[in-house]
């Protein structure tokens, strides 16, 4: 019977990376992943990290696993980075959170709760979205409607037609939004336009859907997550799917949380136990080790401190880049590349064709995806020259 399955293609971002791993060109540049990378192309193991790591296996004496809705630390330090030390929803109660493996994890247990509250469920996508979303939400019975979001014309948010798609979003639909640091287009929403949909889910009863993968790599920490607080500040139902893998820089460790914000204490409750049923049945105990490194990290004050200030170093670094980059590639003459100073975070459009970006990777050892977005964050001062020339040239 298995001998049936065919084999399926690469997936198109990692089989991009792997094919810029295997191509022996010494000038090669890899764009393609969301890693942050250093100024020597490696993804740092965060100092702080490194000492909770240190005292965690110098303490543990058991690998039994930690109880299903995650460890305590981990949870209560999670809300409070997200949605604000002085969040007046934690202090009512009304927010409740399980440990999940990364962002994804946390995606797939908020698409099971939405499913299991209202099966076949409209969810709202920008345009264009992180494509993992898709199948992520779309495996369990969702279905999906697309706002226009990305104007490639202006390389900024068309909130416009945002605001003109979202009308038809109506009460129980969910409208996923990337709470900061858009993947792919980097061009996110002014407080000001999070006011507005924020009127909008209060008036027509559509319920937002935050993922926030990046916060801290935009413009720090508390900025980062004002749009989603706005938000939470004024609605009954908010779900956030938040990721510890670019921040704490925990990828591998696979950490993440889904956080609920429900009308009261008791739906909290009640939201936990069906994420707890729906976690059973996709992949059953959290992974420990990386809600045990965030939760130490965010509880000790010292930890704390020394992460946040390496976060916004590499914050600043990632901002530094897009002035560099934009100015660079403005003095090619070849177009104005300003917009990549605006954007936040790791990722920009260049606005090249599928066939420019093509011809980067095979002439120059260039990679890029297709749609020419690239990481920011794997530019450096050693190939910076050589990615610009090299775009000047298919330009
Ligand atoms: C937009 C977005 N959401 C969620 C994630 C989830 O990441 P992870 O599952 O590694 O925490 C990512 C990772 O690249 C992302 O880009």
């Amino acid at each position: 019977m298995l001998e049936k399955l065919k084999r399926l293609p690469d997936d198109p971002i990692l089989g991009l990376a792997a094919a810029c791993r295997a191509d022996p060109n010494p000038d090669k540049v890899d764009l393609t992943v969301g890693i942050y990378m250093d100024e020597q192309g490696i993804c740092p193991v965060f100092e702080a990290v490194q000492q909770a790591q240190k005292a965690l296996a110098a303490e543990e004496i058991t690998k039994a696993y930690i109880p299903p809705v995650g460890d305590a630390l981990f949870n209560s330090g999670m809300q409070q980075l997200v949605l604000g030390t002085n969040s007046q929803a934690l202090a009512d109660g009304r927010v409740a959170s399980v440990q999940t493996p990364g962002g994804c994890g946390a995606l797939r247990i908020g698409a099971e709760i939405i499913q299991a509250a209202a099966a076949g469920t409209r969810v709202w996508v920008s345009d264009p979205t992180w494509p993992v979303h898709i199948p992520l939400l779309g495996s369990v019975g969702l279905s999906f409607e697309t706002y226009r979001y990305y104007d490639p014309a202006t390389h900024g948010v068309n909130f416009d037609a945002m605001v003109e798609d979202l009308k038809a979003a109506g009460r129980g639909e969910i409208v996923l939004m990337h709470g900061c640091c858009h993947n792919p287009c980097g061009a996110d929403l002014s407080l000001s336009q999070w006011e507005v949909i924020a009127n909008m889910a209060e008036q027509q009863g559509f319920i937002p859907f935050v993922d926030i993968a990046y916060q801290g790599l935009g413009d720090g920490l508390e900025q980062d997550a004002a749009g989603l607080r706005t938000l939470v500040a004024r609605l009954p139902e908010v779900l956030v799917a938040a990721s510890c893998s670019k921040n704490l820089g925990l990828y591998r460790e696979r950490t993440g949380a889904i956080i609920f914000l429900c009308q009261d204490k008791t739906n909290a409750d009640a939201l936990v136990s069906q994420a707890l049923v729906a976690a059973r049945r996709v992949y059953s105990m959290p992974p420990a080790h990386g809600g045990l490194l965030a939760g130490r990290v965010l509880a000790d004050e010292k930890l704390n401190a020394s992460w946040r200030s390496e976060l916004m170093t590499m914050c600043q670094r990632i901002n530094g880049l897009r002035t560099d980059l934009a100015t660079r590639l403005n003095k090619t003459g070849k177009g104005d590349f300003s917009f990549i100073e605006r954007e936040k975070g790791m990722f920009s459009f260049l606005g090249l064709s599928p066939e420019q970006a093509l011809r980067l990777r095979t002439e120059f050892g260039v990679y890029m995806l297709d749609s020419s977005r690239i990481n920011v964050a794997g530019v450096n001062a050693s190939n910076i020259d050589y990615l610009v020339e090299s775009v000047g040239r298919v330009l």
